[in-house]
């Protein structure tokens, strides 16, 4: 089985003090893991570290089997995508931020379009796509976010508490979505949570870190 992202001996030390201390741990692709555990246990630390966004003190991390040394941290971070708890949306339309991405990639406007408009559609805001993103409200703002990152088409997809921040009215739905969606692109997903029901609605396996360490495994 391939791996999309190998840890070996990490320590992350920050301020004097061992925020991360995980002698092994990998994710296969196509797998998709929760990670589980009190707050300020280094969740958000290691999804960053995974990420690329962020460098360990010490270890090795590989990303899809090769170290970050040997390929530019640039096409690592062009095949993930991130989703925060607070989505981070511009200025612009719907359709704006959604396809800021892309413009990266050198597509044209055409182009641009009817790749993010089946996006749209997928995750319910299509009327929404000529509104200001930051009109809309913290649900419609986490679609958008999600479809910025699936529009990338991503080989994995991290997702810090992606849904903390909504009502328990429109949290299930979104939840129940997403998890549909991924399973159905075979996406690689890592997802930080809080949530029992969360973990088991979108992922397959659940870590639990506590105070820096792996402590326990569980397969759901
Ligand atoms: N830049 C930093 N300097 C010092 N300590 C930090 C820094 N960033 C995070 N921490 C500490 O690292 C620990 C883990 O943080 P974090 O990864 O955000 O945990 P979680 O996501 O599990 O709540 C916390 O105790 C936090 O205060
Ligand atoms: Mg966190």
């Amino acid at each position: 089985m391939s791996r999309v992202i190998e840890i070996k001996d990490l320590k992350l030390v920050l301020g004097g003090r061992t925020i991360l201390n995980i002698p092994a741990f990998s994710v296969n692709r196509e797998e998709s893991i929760s990670i589980m555990g009190p707050n300020g246990a280094g969740k958000s630390s290691l999804l960053l570290i995974m990420a690329a966004l962020q460098e360990p003190t010490r270890g090795t991390v590989y990303y899809f089997g090769r170290e970050i040394k040997d390929q530019s941290v640039i096409d690592v971070r062009r095949r993930m995508a991130v989703v925060f708890q607070k989505p981070m949306l511009l200025s612009g339309t719907v359709m704006e931020n959604v396809e800021t991405g892309l413009k990266f990639r050198n597509l044209s406007r055409k182009e641009r379009e009817r790749l993010v408009s089946p996006w749209l559609e997928k995750l319910h805001i299509d009327h929404l796509a000529r509104q200001r993103a930051r009109s809309l409200s913290g649900g419609e703002a986490q679609r958008v976010a999600l479809a910025q990152a699936l529009v990338l088409e991503p080989e994995v997809i991290f997702l810090d508490e992606p849904f903390a921040n909504l009502d328990k009215a429109i949290r299930q739905e979104l939840i129940d979505e997403i998890g549909t969606i991924l399973r159905a692109q075979k996406i690689t997903t890592v997802m930080v949570t809080h949530s029992r029901s969360e973990a088991t609605a979108i992922t397959d396996k659940i870590y639990l870190l506590e105070d820096g360490e792996i402590t326990e495994t569980q397969d759901l």
